[in-house]
């Protein structure tokens, strides 16, 4: 059995409906090949951040909306590759998506790093009509780096359409070639492990700003215990 036949996908929808994004992040995951577990945006999960601290000042379990939020957050943590898609509205990832995704500001590296992260690898798609998926792209690849994980891609289609149907044959083309080249990309990286640049660069830097300006906490407890204002580093501790 090939490793991949047993990689754990995990697609965060930022829609609650089939259309072109949701399409084509299904067609990424079906060639990569695994287990998959998908999750609409607002259905699963439709609570804005409260903005009440909670997650800082505890820890994230103690969010007024953790019971809903556990299921995703689990799911994730559990998964080898994370797929957030999103259409493009009016440049940028859905609300539902952004707000789903300001429920993790604690598992940015600047904060409380998540060791697991440097096991996984991540998408962000979207599709538009004609412009903005990268800007779209980027809302959902702030937090995927952040977080720590060790591959993180993007794929944007101008699909010039509102449903799939509409979809011209020639971009349902390089919507199969794309994904198809994505997923032999992804099956060889599986595995691999370490944090991004960008969140190896963020985490030396909180580590500097750790031992010479007065320590915040929780985070500064958290990094003591894991031994990350020493030798260790999360991406060296991620469990097997
Ligand atoms: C509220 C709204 C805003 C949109 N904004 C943009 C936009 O800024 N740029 C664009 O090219 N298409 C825009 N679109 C079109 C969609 O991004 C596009 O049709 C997309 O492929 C739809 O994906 P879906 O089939 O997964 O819903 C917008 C559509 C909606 C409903």
């Amino acid at each position: 059995m090939e490793r991949t036949d047993c990689m754990k996908i995990v697609i965060i929808h930022g829609q609650n409906h089939e259309g072109s994004t949701c399409l084509a992040a299904r067609a990424l995951a079906e060639k990569v090949g695994g287990e998959t577990r998908e999750f609409f945006l607002p259905r699963d999960f439709d609570r804005p951040c409260r903005g009440c601290y909670t997650c800082f000042q505890t820890e994230l379990s103690k969010c007024p909306h953790y019971r809903e939020l556990e299921p995703l957050a689990s799911a994730m943590l559990e998964a080898d590759l994370l797929i957030l898609d999103s259409p493009v509205y009016v440049y940028h990832a859905t609300g539902q998506m952004m707000s789903f995704l300001d429920h993790f500001g604690t598992w940015w590296v600047v904060h409380r790093p998540m060791p697991e992260m440097s096991r996984k690898q991540a998408v962000a798609i979207s599709t538009a009509a004609g412009g903005g998926m990268k800007s779209a792209c980027r809302d959902m690849t702030d937090s995927l780096e952040m977080w720590g994980v060790h591959k993180v891609y993007k794929l944007g289609f101008g699909v010039q359409a509102v449903k799939p149907s509409e979809i011209p044959a020639w971009i349902q083309k390089t919507i199969d070639k794309k994904t198809a080249a994505l997923a032999r990309k992804i099956q060889k990286n599986t595995g691999k492990q370490g944090y991004n640049p960008r969140a190896r660069l963020w985490f030396a830097l909180m580590r500097f700003a750790h031992r010479h300006f007065p320590p915040a906490e929780p985070d500064y407890g958290y990094w003591e215990a894991h031994g990350w204002h020493g030798k260790g580093r999360p991406w060296k501790t991620a469990r097997e």
